[in-house]
């Protein structure tokens, strides 16, 4: 089936099956590989993108899903301003916060879907908010610091 999706503000259009993951389309169609795959089954985070603003796990969302909601997709490649990236990218980069990386990404997408909500959380609201995603170098302190440094602005 032919799909046309609204992808880091640009339309793109694939052909896949109805039921594929968003993830895979956004990794093997859409060559967007800051996506990650880690559980496939909507518990570690790693593969949240925003959809219309909200963090969702695109494991567990399909293409159609997608095209029939109109949802508006961010990736973690569509949070930069060209060559200026987001805050919460320049925060995560000032404050260490990432070691192997592999969850960066979702990571990234979650805290901006809580700014988006809440643009000055406290610690309780960014803990409850980054609980969905699991890093298993053990970064959490060093995320809720540079979430917080966006945060306080
Ligand atoms: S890969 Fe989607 S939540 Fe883990
Ligand atoms: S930095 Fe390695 S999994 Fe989080």
């Amino acid at each position: 089936m032919k799909y046309a999706l609204t992808v880091n503000g640009e339309r793109r259009e694939v052909d896949v099956p109805p039921t594929s993951p968003l993830l895979w389309v956004l990794r093997d169609d859409l060559e967007l590989t800051g996506t990650r795959y880690g559980c496939g089954r909507g518990q570690c985070g790693a593969c949240f993108v925003l959809a219309d603003g909200r963090a969702v796990a695109s494991c567990l969302t399909t293409v159609e899903q997608v095209a029939r909601g109109g949802m508006e997709i961010t990736t973690v490649e569509g949070l930069a301003q060209g060559d200026r990236l987001h805050p919460l990218q320049q925060a995560f980069i000032d404050e260490d916060a990432m070691q192997c990386g592999y969850c960066t990404s979702g990571m990234l997408i979650g805290a901006a879907a809580l700014l988006e909500q809440d643009p000055q959380p406290d610690e309780e609201a960014i803990r409850a908010a980054m609980a969905a995603h699991l890093c298993r170098c053990g970064v959490y302190g060093r995320v809720i610091r540079a979430i917080q440094k966006v945060g306080a602005g």
